[in-house]
């Protein structure tokens, strides 16, 4: 517990004890509503067309939809679906933007640098990827389940097709807090263009959950003297928490 190697010392902040698409998803702008499939299964789904009902989905329908998504082009270059790891009733939800080469590979998010940052983040304050009550295990998922081929980013109409999902976990995991990890996912859930920079700082909401905005673990790694920011941001997700019932 407390600072760690990932914040930079100049932080100086002491730390307590740890702690397109419809947005229904029933209908896909752009995608005729023959296309719409309203059962399993999914692996008979036609490229272009997306499940209905997401939002009434339990955990395992859930994740069948999305390892058989076809909703746009990416699950033709996708090796595998990255569904989300972690605790199922975390209080903490990680969302980050897209699935990398190695998150690709693995089926798991942020499994490669950007994960071994994000996990000591996490371990700083207590929390963890691994198996833990529902209050440190934290769950992490992503706005795109699927790789943008050469991680490029994320088209609009990918992020609007992915959206229901998004939607739907937070829905499933009721989360305590958001942490939203870099543009694309805050701008994705606030459904803002405003800039991380204008953002940070105060404690927005999405569908009722506090929402705390900061920077990308790989953009952090391109600027380190931005730790310090994304420090101050975790404390601010752990004092928002502390202060609700
Ligand atoms: N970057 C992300 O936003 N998500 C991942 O899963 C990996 C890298």
């Amino acid at each position: 517990m407390g600072l760690t190697a990932w914040v930079p010392r100049h932080a100086g902040v002491a730390l307590g004890a740890p702690p397109a698409a419809a947005a229904d998803g029933s209908v896909v702008a752009g995608v005729e509503p023959d296309r719409i499939v309203a059962a399993s299964p999914v692996a008979l789904t036609p490229r272009g067309a997306r499940l209905g009902g997401i939002e009434q989905m339990d955990w395992p329908a859930l994740r069948e939809a999305v390892a058989g998504c076809r909703a746009c082009a990416l699950c033709e270059s996708r090796r595998n679906t990255v569904f989300g790891v972690g605790h199922e009733q975390a209080h903490w939800m990680i969302v980050g933007e897209a699935p990398g080469e190695n998150e690709d590979r693995h089926g798991e998010p942020f499994v490669g640098q950007a994960g071994r940052l994000l996990d000591s983040m996490l371990r700083s304050i207590g929390l963890t990827r691994e198996a833990a009550p529902p209050e440190r295990q934290v769950f992490i998922c992503n706005v795109l389940k699927c790789r943008p081929p050469g991680n490029r980013n994320p088209e609009p109409q990918e992020v609007a097709q992915c959206e229901p999902f998004l939607k739907r976990q937070v829905a499933l995991v009721k989360p305590r807090i958001i942490l939203a990890m870099g543009r694309f996912a805050v701008q994705s859930l606030l459904r803002t263009t405003e800039p991380i920079g204008r953002l940070r700082g105060r404690v927005h909401d999405y569908e009722g959950v506090p929402l705390i905005v900061t920077y990308h673990p790989a953009y952090l790694l391109r600027n380190l003297p931005d730790k310090a920011k994304a420090w101050d941001d975790l404390c601010l997700a752990l004092d928002t928490l502390r202060s609700r019932p």
